[in-house]
C-alpha cells in the first residue's frame, strides 16, 4: 500500500529501513512513554521484520507503514492500521514519529488518511486508540484528529519505576469529517 498526502508518502516498510528506524527510537524524547529505555540494532530490526511479515498475511489484516517525506523520502515516523479479522467494524490506530519533525502536524496529517481509509475503503463503523494518559503529544494528535475520550485505564501499565494510567479513545464513522 502506498499513500500519499499534501507533505508525506506513507509506504510499506522495506527490510533495509531499520538504521531509519534505531536513529529516532534511541532518542530519550521519543522512549519517555514507552517500556524500552533504549533501542538496539537487533531489537529494531526485529520490530521492523514484525511489519514486513504482516504485509506476508492474507487477509491483510494490519498495515503498519513508514512515514516518509514527499519531499526527498525521509523516513521520519511509521503508522499503522490493524483489524482483528476480515469481518470487523473496528480498526485500531497508532503512530510515531522521529522528534525532530514533532509539531509540524505530520503525525494528525499521516493518521489523518489511515482514518480516511478505514471509513472509506474499508467501511469501517468505529475507529480507535489509546495512549499514556501522561503523553500530551499524543493525546493532542488524538483529540485534533476527533477522537473522543472514552475511558481510563488507572496505572495499568508499569515501566521506568512507575505505574502510569493509559487512556482509551474513539471515533465512529458518522463522526468523521474527511
Ligand atoms: C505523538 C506524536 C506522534 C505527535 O506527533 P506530531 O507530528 O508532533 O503531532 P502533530 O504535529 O500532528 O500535533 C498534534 C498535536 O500535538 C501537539 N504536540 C506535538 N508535539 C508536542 C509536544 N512535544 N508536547 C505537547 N504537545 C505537542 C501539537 O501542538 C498538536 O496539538 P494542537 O493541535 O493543540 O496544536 C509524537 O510526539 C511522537 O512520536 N511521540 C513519541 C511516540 C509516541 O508517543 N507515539 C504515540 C504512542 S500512543
Amino acid at each position: 500500500m502506498r499513500i500519499t498526502t499534501d507533505r508525506l508518502v506513507l509506504r510499506e516498510f522495506t527490510s533495509g529501513d531499520w538504521p531509519d528506524v534505531l536513529a529516532y527510537q534511541c532518542d530519550s524524547r521519543y522512549l519517555r512513554f514507552y517500556p524500552w529505555s533504549d533501542r538496539t540494532e537487533s531489537g529494531v530490526r526485529a520490530f521492523v521484520q514484525m511489519f514486513l511479515d504482516e504485509q506476508q498475511l492474507e487477509p491483510r489484516l494490519r498495515f503498519q507503514l513508514a512515514i516518509t517525506l514527499a519531499d526527498g523520502g525521509a523516513l521520519i515516523g511509521n503508522c499503522g492500521i490493524r483489524r482483528k479479522s476480515e469481518n470487523n467494524s473496528e480498526a485500531d490506530i497508532g503512530f510515531e514519529l522521529s522528534p525532530e519533525y514533532w509539531g509540524q502536524g505530520y503525525a494528525t496529517e499521516a493518521t489523518r488518511a489511515l482514518i480516511d481509509l478505514g471509513f472509506g475503503e474499508w467501511g469501517l463503523h468505529r475507529v480507535s486508540s489509546w495512549c499514556i494518559a501522561d503523553n500530551v503529544a499524543s493525546v493532542r494528535a488524538l483529540e485534533r484528529l476527533g477522537l473522543k475520550l472514552e475511558g481510563r485505564l488507572r496505572e495499568n501499565e508499569h515501566f521506568k519505576g512507575r505505574w502510569w494510567d493509559t487512556l482509551l479513545y474513539g471515533l465512529l464513522e458518522d463522526e468523521w469529517r474527511p
